[in-house]
C-alpha cells in the first residue's frame, strides 16, 4: 500500500518485458504512487520507441513514466534556463538580431571501452544525438515557458523541436582511427574488443542544424560529438556577432573580437563571457577579457552527480528533468533521414 519507484535500469530490449512482469504481479497499482523511471536509450528509432511507450503506457500512466536524460539533471545543464530567464541582460539579445551562431560540443576523451555491444549497434548519433545533444539545443534555443513546471517546459521544448531543421547534407559521421596521442598509443575503433573489423559505425558527428522560428531564422547551430577525442570538454558557446560600427578608429568592428559566452557543461563546470576591453597603459589598445566563472570556486562545493537530483525527482513527483514521449519521438524523426 506504500509508494513504489521502480528503476529500469536494465538492458534495453527488457524495459517493457519488465513493466509487463510488474503489471501482471500486481504490481503497478497501489494505494500510494507508482512511478516507472527509464534508463534511455528510448527505443533506437521512431518505430520501437512508439512501440516501446505503448507497450509501457499499457501498464502505467503516462505521468507515471520518468524517461532519463541525464544530462538533464547536470547542474550546469539545469542553469542554462535560469542564466536565460532569471536575468534581464541576456534575454533581449537572444536572438538572430545579436547572435552569429551556437556550438554545442560534447567531446569525450574515452573510446567505446567494455561497451562495444551496444554502442557497435547504436553509434553516436543515437547514442547521443537523439537525446543529450537535442536536450541541450532545446535548453538554449526554446521560448520562455509560461510556468516553471514539467507540463510548460516540455511543451516549449516540444515546439522548438518542431521548428529544427537538419538536412543530411549538413551532417558528417566519423569513426575513430588507431593512432598515436602524447606518446601513447591508442586503439582504432574497429580493434576495440567486441568491434567487427568492417563496422560502420559512427563515433563522431558534426552537424549544422536550423530552427525556422522569428528568433532563430538565419542562425546556425553547429552540434559535435565524439569520443576518443583529444580532450573531454562539454560546452556550449553562444558567438554574438560582431558590434555594428566603432568609434575606436583605426579600429573597424572587423577588429574587435566579437562576444562570446560559453556554458562549461564539464569537466570545469562555469560559464565565462569574453568581453572586449582596454589594455591598461596610455595607448588605446583593445583586448579579449575573459569573465570566467567556476562554479566550483564560486559555490564551494562540486557539483552533485546527475543521478542524485533526478532519482530525488522521481520520488518528489517533478518530471520536469525527464523526457515526455512526444519529445522522443520528435528526436526520432530529426534524425529518421540521416538514420
Ligand atoms: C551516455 C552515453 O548517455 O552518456 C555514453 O551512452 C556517454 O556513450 C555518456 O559516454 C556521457 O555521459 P557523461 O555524463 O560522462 O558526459
Amino acid at each position: 500500500g506504500g509508494n513504489h519507484l521502480f528503476y529500469l535500469s536494465v538492458p534495453p530490449a527488457v524495459y517493457a518485458v519488465v513493466a509487463e512482469g510488474l503489471g501482471a504481479a500486481e504490481l503497478a497499482h497501489s494505494a500510494g504512487w507508482v512511478r516507472l523511471a527509464v534508463e534511455k536509450p528510448h527505443g533506437h528509432d521512431l518505430a520501437s520507441a512508439h512501440e516501446l511507450a505503448r507497450r509501457l503506457l499499457h501498464v502505467v500512466q503516462e505521468d507515471q513514466v520518468y524517461r532519463v536524460d541525464h544530462y538533464l539533471g547536470k547542474e550546469t545543464v539545469q542553469n542554462i534556463l535560469m542564466f536565460r530567464f532569471a536575468n534581464a541582460v541576456f534575454e533581449p539579445v537572444w536572438n538572430s538580431t545579436y547572435i552569429d551562431h551556437v556550438q554545442i560540443t560534447v567531446a569525450e576523451q574515452l573510446g567505446v571501452g567494455e561497451r562495444a555491444g551496444y554502442f557497435d549497434q547504436a553509434g553516436l548519433l543515437r547514442d547521443m544525438f537523439q537525446n543529450h545533444m537535442l536536450q541541450l539545443l532545446a535548453l538554449v534555443a526554446m521560448e520562455a515557458p509560461a510556468l516553471f513546471d514539467a507540463t510548460c517546459l516540455h511543451d516549449e521544448k516540444a515546439r522548438v523541436l518542431d521548428a529544427v531543421r537538419l538536412r543530411p547534407e549538413d551532417v558528417v559521421r566519423g569513426q575513430y582511427a588507431a593512432g598515436t596521442v602524447g606518446g601513447v598509443h591508442l586503439k582504432g575503433y574497429r580493434d576495440e574488443q567486441g568491434i567487427a573489423a568492417e563496422s560502420r559505425s559512427e563515433t563522431y558527428v558534426a552537424a549544422r542544424l536550423a530552427i525556422d522560428t522569428p528568433r532563430w531564422r538565419g542562425v546556425p547551430f553547429y552540434l559535435r560529438s565524439g569520443k576518443r577525442l583529444r580532450c573531454r570538454k562539454s560546452e556550449i558557446a553562444v558567438a554574438f556577432k560582431p558590434v555594428a560600427r566603432s568609434i575606436f578608429q583605426p579600429l573597424t568592428p572587423r577588429d574587435l573580437t566579437p562576444n562570446l559566452l560559453v556554458f562549461n557543461i564539464q569537466p570545469d563546470e562555469g560559464v565565462a563571457l569574453m568581453i572586449q576591453a582596454k589594455k591598461p597603459g596610455p595607448k588605446l589598445c583593445m583586448c579579449d577579457l575573459n569573465l570566467d566563472v567556476s562554479y566550483r570556486e564560486a559555490f564551494h562545493t562540486d557539483p552533485p552527480e546527475a543521478y542524485e537530483r533526478l532519482l530525488l525527482d522521481c520520488m518528489c513527483g517533478d518530471r520536469s528533468l525527464f523526457l515526455r514521449e512526444d519529445i522522443i519521438e520528435k528526436s526520432w524523426s530529426l534524425l529518421a533521414p540521416i538514420l
